[in-house]
């Protein structure tokens, strides 16, 4: 049987991955997945992920099946986090999926339901797993333009033209904040101007939300979901609990739907429901339940905003730092652009061939588009990871 087929592609993010843990320089630098690590290194485990799991370990008085929908305290709470009250909550459903990409599974099968073989339109570039989660799900990805890797921003114009020109069979997946691979986002006047546009053309609105809190704030960082949400119809949104709860391997997401009426609400959650059923049955609790607890209890969501606060002021400053050492260095400004973005990542608009002597001669890995993770820089090593960029572009 399995003569019939041919080799996978090998994700690009972990084929980096073990090729980093191959490398036995002990002064390597891993700037490719992207988990925040903080000064020593270590991915740490939250101080209020700690308490809860106790407060869960000492309490919880059944492992029973929770259904498949999934943990209710759990995505009620997340939708209050996001949507604050930007729309009305009847036409909100929702269910518990494993991440992120499990949520933006569920979504993509049910656009695939509502529309087979439906364009979706990705920003050039996007997540790696945008394009092939779309085709997976029977979906045809394009691509819309985003990032201007001469100047490290958003080609705004460009990508308006391309969304202007829509119609309301097409769907558009938009990066909530801290857009990845870039570190380049919309301002919230460009939301607004997305949001019309959306309205207008009536194409369907698809929002993945992986990092929310490391930008600029959990309320700041919501503003343009909540603009789709609030002048939508319609939309979906997935969301994470990996990057900002600490939780990567629990796997704990949401997928949300946001319908015309309650009627349609009921049937996009039964839909949902069926495409959880055939394709994981239920979400794991543990993750989820973690969230819930941290949600419902004042003093632990305290500490987790506090600590939230601190990873995004680190990632701050490791840019500012990143981006003096490189003009300190080369005598240029020509990477002032990393202040300027926001979240883990960076595209450091690097060719293939530079990326590959940085790997070479310096033991630092970026993956071939040149995104580094910021949160993966060590503070100490600000130096050497300048040197190795300015020494590249020699
Ligand atoms: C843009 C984006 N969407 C979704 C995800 C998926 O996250 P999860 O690990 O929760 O599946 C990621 C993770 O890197 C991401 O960067």
């Amino acid at each position: 049987m399995f003569e019939t087929l041919k080799k996978a592609p090998v994700d690009k993010i972990f084929k980096l991955l073990g090729e980093f843990r191959a490398d036995e320089r002990d002064e390597k630098i891993d700037l490719g997945i992207g988990v925040f690590k903080d000064k020593n290194k270590q991915t740490p485990i939250m101080r209020a992920v700690k308490k809860a799991e106790k407060q869960i370990f000492d309490e919880q008085t059944t492992k029973t099946y929770v259904g498949v929908s999934g943990n209710r305290g759990f995505c009620d709470s997340v939708s209050d986090l996001v949507f604050g009250d930007s729309v009305d909550k009847s036409a909100i459903r929702s269910v518990q999926a494993p991440g992120g990409t499990g949520s933006l599974w569920v979504l993509l099968t049910l656009i695939a339901r509502a529309r087979p073989n439906g364009k979706v339109y990705v920003s050039d570039p996007s997540w790696p797993n945008h394009w092939p989660m779309c085709e997976l799900a029977g979906l045809e990805p394009n691509f819309y333009p985003y990032f201007d890797a001469k100047t490290g921003k958003v080609k705004f114009e460009e990508m308006m033209a391309t969304l202007d020109g829509l119609t309301s069979d097409d769907s558009v997946l938009l990066h909530a904040c801290c857009h990845n691979p870039t570190g380049a986002n919309l301002t919230n006047e460009q939301w607004d101007i997305v949001a019309k546009s959306l309205k207008k053309t009536g194409a369907f609105a698809l929002v993945d939300s992986a990092y929310l809190g490391f930008g600029e704030g959990l309320e700041e960082d919501a503003y343009g979901l909540r603009k789709l949400a609030s002048e939508l119809d319609e939309m979906m949104l997935a969301f994470s609990a990996s990057k900002n709860f600490g939780l990567y391997r629990e796997r704990v997401g949401v997928a949300f739907c946001i319908t015309k009426n309650p009627e349609q609400a009921d049937i996009a959650f039964s839909q949902m429901g069926n495409i959880v059923r055939a394709s994981f049955s239920q979400p794991p609790d543990h993750g989820a339940e973690i969230v819930r607890v941290i949600m419902a209890d004042p003093a632990l969501r305290a500490e987790w905003e506090a600590e939230l606060k601190d990873m995004r002021e680190f990632i701050v400053r490791i840019r500012e730092k990143l981006a003096l050492a490189i003009r300190e260095r080369s005598n240029s400004s020509n990477f002032d652009f990393l202040t300027e973005h926001m979240g883990m990542f960076s595209l450091l608009g690097l060719s293939k061939e530079q990326v590959d002597k940085i790997k070479k001669e310096d033991a630092i890995y970026m993956l071939d588009d040149s995104r580094i993770s910021i949160a993966g820089i060590p503070e100490n090593e600000i130096g050497k990871v300048a040197d190795a960029i300015v020494s590249a572009l020699r």
